[in-house]
């Protein structure tokens, strides 16, 4: 059973992974073409973060959001599934000599973390990326502070048919691993199954795809000892 529940492990980790190491060197050019609002995100996530805070990144892909968190926090941790992410993050890191900051290549669904350990966990345009978000959502659960705060800005390409039927063909054409295209609705009962308030959901327009902007907050009621 134990070796059964690996290799579909292994299986859903490479689906993750795969396109994002092949794209890995390429990423951050293609952010500064087609995003031109993420700069304007990057400082509103790393604004929410707080000051002083020991702060998370799930799923931090080339560091550009943990970097910018760095600059008010007192520590910051960045983990992504793509080794090739994580050597992109890891270079920058190296070129601004930056002291405060981690990478390291570890699965969402099972964090190297004690419980409880952080102020703030962010997770940035990724949720629609994992097979199995709820999962990785009860983990970001375990290792927030009881008064901690969740930051999670994730597209949601299923609130219009427009934008589905596009990402139905960018996952044709480029392999885009997309496994879930949010609704609006989707993405809060989601986010609030896995034991969150949400506080603030404000929808971000600016992109091809809408973005919604997610802070919530653990409801003490749902807190997760060990998943
Ligand atoms: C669209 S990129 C977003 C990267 C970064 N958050 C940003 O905003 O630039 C999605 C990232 O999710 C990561 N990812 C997907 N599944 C993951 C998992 N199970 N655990 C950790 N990272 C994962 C991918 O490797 C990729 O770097």
């Amino acid at each position: 059973m134990k070796k059964e529940t690996n290799m579909q492990d292994n299986i859903r980790i490479e689906k993750e992974r795969k396109y994002w190491d092949k794209n890995a060197p390429r990423y951050d050019r293609g952010i500064e073409k087609y995003w031109e609002f993420y700069s304007v995100l990057v400082d509103k996530i790393s604004q929410d973060a707080g000051v002083g805070n020991t702060v998370l990144e799930v799923a931090a892909g080339t560091g550009a959001i943990s970097l910018k968190v760095a600059e008010q926090a007192a520590r910051v941790y960045g983990v992504d599934i793509s080794p090739l992410m994580v050597d992109e993050a890891k270079k920058k890191l190296e070129e601004k000599g930056i002291g405060n900051v981690n990478f390291s290549v570890h699965d969402a669904y099972s964090l190297p973390f004690d419980k409880d350990m952080f102020d703030t966990v962010i997770c940035c345009s990724a949720l629609h990326n994992m097979v199995n978000p709820g999962k990785a959502l009860s983990e970001m659960n375990r290792v927030l502070k009881p008064e901690g705060r969740l930051i999670a800005p994730t597209i949601c390409q299923g609130e219009y048919f427009k934008h589905k039927l596009m990402m139905t063909i960018f996952k044709l054409v480029a392999g885009f691993p997309v496994f879930h295209k949010f609704s609006f609705e989707e993405l809060s009962n989601l986010v609030t199954e896995s034991g969150f308030i949400i506080r603030n959901e404000e929808v971000i327009r600016e992109m091809v795809f809408p973005i919604a902007y997610i802070v919530a907050e653990l409801n003490i009621d749902g807190k997760i000892e060990s998943v």
